[in-house]
């Protein structure tokens, strides 16, 4: 390790792609006075770029080392991430995280262990990569009533939809490219399934709205099914499919939470974020709308969101979860929303508590419609759906209209 004057020993878990990261930010932080303590890994045959006394593979060789009150915990398993993070919180010590599964799945204990032994766990870095979005909601928003918060959040999805779109590429080539450049992993099903989104939306509806929720309680459509098709008919209104986290609070205190591949229109942020770069719109009651985009997700864009919370905990900084104790929003899943979907072959609807339901496009190869449903019952019928290959995605009632129209016309061009 470079010398350096030092008075914090820092404990890291993980080398890899975020670890890494983080290393290599600290070590053009001079005067930062920190000093890294052997470093946490697994695999003791890995070739690494430091030597191998920098490096120890038992986590009670940091977790017990009484001289560390600062921990990174940047591994990639979530139960052993879990593990070391309880137990730096039960020895009353300060914890920084970027793991949004295991975070997003024992929120609730973890605010409560912070609470009971007085310890702080900070996790910007598991939202958004570099965007500084939990401490905007958290800090700069914890007395503003906010209406909506809703945003780009999976690096490879957007990629892939952005590829599809702007290079014609099939969903198989895009995704295939996405994982030559290390933007989805070999098993892409966390990121294209929407299951990554919605753990990092359960961790934004606690800071921004104060409701902790169970990520298996939210509704999630990916975008493993979309095809050509789909995108054309999005851009027949000028809009783009974008696999979008919404969190939306009504005048009732009702929370409504998805996680949808969704016809974003031109006027929107959103619709102008491209390639692996994620974005976050937010929507206080007076300050109005606001946006921040950047990179969501690599070594040194994570290692400097982890970083910012390190050097933060050092500051004393550590989350007040404000919104969770005044508790005033409740989750409703009631709301009905507008979906477009697209049935392949001889795929058909399954039954449900459909209405205004319109078949929009008829083809040799698929069948779509437009219909209003609940989100609840959208819910019930996910694995149907799922099995039958259905694309769906949410659409304003306005553009489901549009898009009737557009298609309709296109198709007596097509035929005349
Ligand atoms: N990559 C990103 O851009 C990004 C962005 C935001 C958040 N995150 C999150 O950050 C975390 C790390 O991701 P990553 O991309 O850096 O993963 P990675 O490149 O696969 O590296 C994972 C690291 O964790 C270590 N590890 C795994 N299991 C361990 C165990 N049981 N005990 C000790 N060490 C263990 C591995 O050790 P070995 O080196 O010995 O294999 C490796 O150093 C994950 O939770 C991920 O979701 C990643």
């Amino acid at each position: 390790m470079k010398n350096k004057p030092s008075n914090i020993r820092l404990g890291i878990f993980g080398f890899g792609c975020v670890g890494q990261g983080l290393y290599d930010v600290l070590q053009t932080i001079e005067q930062a006075g920190i000093e890294v303590a052997p470093i946490c890994v697994k695999d003791k045959e890995k070739p690494r770029s430091l030597p191998a006394s920098a490096f120890t593979y038992n986590p009670q060789d940091l977790l017990q080392d009484e001289s560390i009150t600062l921990f990174a915990e940047l591994i990639s398993d979530a139960d052993e991430a879990y593990s070391i993070v309880k137990q730096a919180l039960v020895a009353g010590k300060t914890i920084v995280s970027a793991n949004k599964k295991m975070l997003a799945t024992h929120l609730p204990e973890l605010i409560k262990l912070q609470q009971n032994y007085n310890g702080t766990l900070l996790y910007e870095a598991a939202v958004g990569g570099s965007i500084p979005i939990i401490r905007t909601l958290e800090s700069y928003y914890s007395s503003e009533t906010l209406q909506r918060v809703s945003g780009i959040l999976n690096g490879s999805s957007n990629y892939i939809l952005s590829k599809m779109e702007s290079e014609g590429l099939s969903y198989s080539l895009a995704l295939q490219q996405a994982q030559k450049l290390g933007f989805a992993e070999a098993d892409p099903t966390l990121d294209v399934g929407g299951f990554d989104t919605v753990n990092k939306l359960s961790l934004i509806a606690a800071h921004a709205f104060g409701v902790t929720v169970k990520p298996e309680l939210i509704l999630r459509f990916g975008i493993d099914v979309v095809g050509e098709e789909d995108l054309e008919a999005a851009a027949t209104i000028e809009a783009r499919i974008r696999l979008v986290a919404f969190a939306e609070v009504n005048p009732f205190n009702e929370l409504n939470l998805h996680v949808l591949p969704t016809f974003v229109p031109a006027q929107r942020e959103l619709y102008h974020v491209v390639n692996e770069t994620n974005g976050v719109t937010i929507d206080p009651v007076f300050a109005g709308e606001q946006f921040i985009k950047g990179r969501g997700a690599g070594s040194h864009p994570t290692g400097s969101a982890v970083w910012a919370d390190v050097s933060a905990a050092i500051s004393g900084y550590r989350y007040a979860y404000r919104k969770t104790k005044i508790k005033t929003i409740v989750l409703n899943q009631d709301k009905k929303i507008t979906i477009y979907l697209r049935c392949p072959g001889g795929a058909s609807l399954p039954e449900a508590a459909w209405e205004n339901l319109v078949k929009i496009q008829e083809t040799g190869e698929a069948t779509s419609f437009t219909a209003d449903i609940s989100v609840k019952e959208l819910q019930s019928i996910q694995t149907d759906l799922a099995a039958n290959h259905i694309f769906i995605a949410q659409i304003a009632a306005e553009q489901a209209v549009n898009i009737a129209l557009k298609l309709k016309q296109k198709a007596e061009v097509a035929y005349s």
